[in-house]
């Protein structure tokens, strides 16, 4: 059986990030589930916000509209977590949240960032079926995919607190030695 973990043991959020398919909504789900706290996942905010899914998003206004919006979110996360009525959560990312200087700054100073690092044949079999990705609606996903790692490591690196590589890791060890290490970060 899991040990639930009191919400009250993490002052602010534990954050994930990671390339499509790295597992953050699983992981995140999980955690929300140990943990009590709510899972807020900011491509969907943003979903509900326009009312609009990701690819309609970037197919009417484009990417650079949708980088907009995230760093809109992370602002408005960074101005309530300092409000005396927070209400702390997990958080999981869209892959490209780290692309922005601001949106690394940010992401750092709001809570425990923990990158979830696949390799590459892990996240093609992940991201095989679903069709709600713009950036991998292309003919080679693997070509994509590589590039996009290559590109964004390092600031997955420059972003986490913590990397985890998840590609042969069942879900409950990633979200105990997630927990376990967000304590310590807290105590
Ligand atoms: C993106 C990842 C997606 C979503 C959008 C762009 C990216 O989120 O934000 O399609 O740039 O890597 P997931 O990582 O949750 O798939």
């Amino acid at each position: 059986m899991r040990d639930a973990v009191p919400a009250s043991r993490f002052k602010h959020p534990i954050i994930l990030i990671g390339l499509m398919g790295c597992g953050k909504s699983t992981i995140g789900r999980e955690l929300s589930k140990l943990t009590g706290l709510p899972l807020l996942d900011t491509d969907l905010v943003i979903e509900e916000q326009l009312g609009k899914s990701i690819p309609d998003i970037f197919a009417e206004f484009g990417e650079a509209r949708f980088r907009a919006l995230e760093t809109a979110l992370l602002r408005y996360l960074a101005d309530r977590s300092s409000a005396p009525d927070k209400r702390n959560c997990i958080i999981s990312t869209g892959g490209g949240i780290v692309l922005k200087p601001e949106n690394r700054t940010i992401l750092r100073s709001l809570g425990f960032v923990v990158w979830l690092n696949v390799d590459v044949p892990a996240l093609l079999a992940r991201t095989a079926r679903a069709n709600n990705r713009p950036l991998l609606h292309n003919a080679d996903r693997a070509a994509t995919l590589t590039s996009l790692l290559l590109r964004r490591r390092p600031l997955y690196e420059a972003t986490a607190h913590m990397r985890l590589n998840t590609t042969d890791t069942d879900i409950p060890t990633v979200t105990r030695e997630i927990i376990h290490a967000a304590k310590l970060f807290y105590s």
